[in-house]
């Protein structure tokens, strides 16, 4: 048996340490904010290369912050990928804007810049979203930010999935304008329950993201906007910092089981190990495969009957789910490879501390699967 995600392994490296600080957590109530929380985002702002990090309760409330922080109101029309997790369309249908679906490049799956382009000639937005989806990015990352740029089009990086992700050797998220990061457990830094973050190039955005995080406030009892209440404590926090510590080790094992899986895959002519396009360092967060002429569930199915944990993400895309009608969602052109894609799409298991012979274990159970 190979489950599809093994938390327990990384908690066990850490649980020693963990325990001892939230010992002093406790004895120190220190329960919303405080030292490790600030110790956390000065970490994180260091291992992201990005000058400044304000941590907050979520990825979803990050992507609302974010969105806000870069003037993003109600009406206003904002682009994102059709291939996402829901919470990415959600922040924008939540402040009121009007979600603009844009289809992905069928290569690296990433939000197209061609398509990306011909959205904005036919819908004019205000804003894009660019996901940074399965644990690398686009090819033509800097391309789609000065693309932006030109246009004034306000751009929010979504970094749920790309911890440890470089770009030609540096941080993807160093210069993102504003970028956001969930540290939802499974994640590839997943701390001990929700927690996100919101990285910043200036200190104007930290101050406003601050304030927004914590009910807009000015003074204790004086508001300067009406915010949210999204904050992050140290008990969370001092599990995130021992988890940062083993950083290097985590991308080591996710990076060393993506590259076997692709290795082991690749004289199989009828599946395809989706990957990091060139100048792009994956960090190991997803396999992303499909099996040519089977549908994604089958695949899935016969996986578990063989005792290996396997998931799609996505199985569906974003127009394809109820509520995006009502949120008024623009279809830009056919979205034809994000529907595609999540027909097909299949997960191996891939986590911190996976052995090889799992590894093995499921591509055996794969081969099988295509063949039937
Ligand atoms: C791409 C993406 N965006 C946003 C989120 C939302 O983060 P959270 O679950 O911390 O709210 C997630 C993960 O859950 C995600 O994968």
């Amino acid at each position: 048996m190979v489950p599809f995600i093994d938390l327990k392994r990384l908690v066990a490296k850490v649980r020693g340490d963990v325990l001892s600080d939230w010992t002093e957590c406790l004895d120190n109530c220190e329960f919303v904010g405080g030292p490790r929380v600030g110790a956390v985002e000065k970490k994180l702002a260091s291992v992201l290369g990005a000058p400044l990090v304000v941590s907050c309760a979520n990825g979803t409330d990050a992507l609302l912050v974010g969105l806000q922080a870069l003037g993003v109101k109600r009406g206003m029309k904002v682009a994102l990928p059709n291939l996402t997790f829901w919470a990415t369309f959600e922040a924008v249908a939540q402040l009121g804007a009007i979600p603009v679906l844009v289809d992905i490049d069928p290569d690296d799956l990433q939000m197209s810049l061609e398509e990306l382009r011909a959205a904005h000639d036919a819908h004019r937005f205000d804003a894009a979203m660019l996901v940074h989806l399965y644990g690398w990015t686009s090819g033509r990352l800097s391309e789609i930010r000065a693309f932006c740029k030109e246009r004034g089009v306000a751009l929010l990086e979504d970094g749920a999935q790309c911890f440890g992700v470089e770009v030609q050797g540096e941080p993807v998220l160093a210069k993102a304008e504003v970028a956001t990061l969930s540290f939802y457990p499974a994640k590839v830094v997943g701390g001990a329950m929700d927690g996100g973050a919101i990285t910043m190039q200036t200190k104007e955005r930290e101050a406003f993201v601050r304030s927004i995080c914590n009910h807009g406030r000015s003074e204790h009892y004086s508001y300067a906007h009406v915010g949210w209440n999204s904050r992050m404590g140290g008990v969370q926090a001092a599990f995130l910092l021992r988890v940062l510590a083993e950083l290097p080790a985590i991308l080591e094992s996710r990076r060393a089981a993506a590259k076997r899986y692709r290795e082991r895959l690749s004289g199989d002519k009828r599946i395809k190990v989706y990957g990091p396009p060139a100048g792009v360092t994956e960090n190991g967060y997803l396999n992303v495969l499909t099996v040519e002429s089977k549908k994604g569930q089958q695949i899935v199915d016969a996986l578990k009957a063989a005792g290996v944990g396997a998931a799609r993400t996505y199985p569906e895309p974003m127009d394809a789910q109820p509520p995006a009608k009502a949120a008024g969602a623009i279809v830009h052109g056919d979205l034809r490879h994000s529907r595609s894609i999540c027909e097909r799409v299949v997960n191996l298991p891939l986590f911190y501390g996976i052995r090889e012979d799992e590894c093995d274990t499921a591509v055996e159970a794969l081969l099988a699967a295509a063949k039937a």
